[in-house]
């Protein structure tokens, strides 16, 4: 039996994966690096394939959610991937610019698709990203929060620049996700992949971004 000072045995742990989709440089691979790095890069080279990285956060003192995260490439030669990474998703972030209003189009034959074809659980956050460049919106926030309602989806305006709701964004999902039926008392490996080595090998930097084919 655990002796009284064990207290990890009392934390909860939880991982889950998730998926970013959305159509390219609406900053998909910015949010992750803001969410993961807490940096920001003015030139970030498009996806190629995709990227894998994982993050880990503190929901309460006793909870920790870990973050699988897949970071779709966006240009329309990779979208025939996209339900390699989406399939067995827990979550998924749906990104749009708001300063494109195609964007959003995109964005929503996205959730479509994942609301068709991914879990039948998954939940679903749309991000308006690049709400630090507000004075060019072409997307009012109230279309888009409509939008997101009626489609069930968490919604966020986001900017992966300043950093603007990029934790809320995540931490948001984080506390929807079935925590109870995923925790482990154990920080088990997850099923099958070694995360940790995969993670530093295809963590995307300026000048790689790691392909999983
Ligand atoms: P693909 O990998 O091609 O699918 O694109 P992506 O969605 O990953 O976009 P990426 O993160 O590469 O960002 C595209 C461009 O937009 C880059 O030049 C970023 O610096 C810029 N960008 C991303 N997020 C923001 C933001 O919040 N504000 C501003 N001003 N620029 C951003
Ligand atoms: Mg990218």
């Amino acid at each position: 039996m655990a002796g009284a000072r064990d207290s990890s045995s009392a934390t909860r742990f939880a991982q889950f994966k998730l998926v970013l989709l959305g159509e390219s440089a609406v900053g998909k691979s910015s949010l992750v690096l803001r969410f993961v790095k807490d940096q920001f890069d003015d030139y970030r080279e498009s996806t190629i394939g995709a990227a894998f990285l994982t993050q880990t956060i503190a929901l309460d003192e006793t909870t920790t959610v870990k973050f699988e995260i897949w970071d779709t490439a966006g240009q329309e030669r990779y979208k025939s991937l996209a339900p390699m990474y989406y399939r067995n998703a827990n979550c998924a972030v749906v990104v749009y610019d708001i300063t494109q209003a195609a964007s959003l189009d995109k964005a929503k034959s996205w959730v479509k698709e994942l609301q068709r074809q991914a879990n039948e659980n998954i939940i679903i956050a749309l991000a308006g990203n690049k709400l630090d460049l507000s004075d060019k919106r072409q997307v009012e926030t109230s279309v888009a929060e409509n939008y997101a309602k009626e489609a069930g989806l968490l919604f966020f305006e986001t900017s992966a620049k300043s950093g603007e709701n990029v934790t809320e964004l995540f931490t948001e999902i984080a506390k929807r996700l079935p925590l109870e039926s995923s925790t482990s008392r154990q920080r088990a490996a997850p099923k099958g992949v070694d995360l940790s080595r995969s993670s530093n090998r295809r963590a995307p930097s300026q000048t790689s971004n790691g392909c999983t084919c």
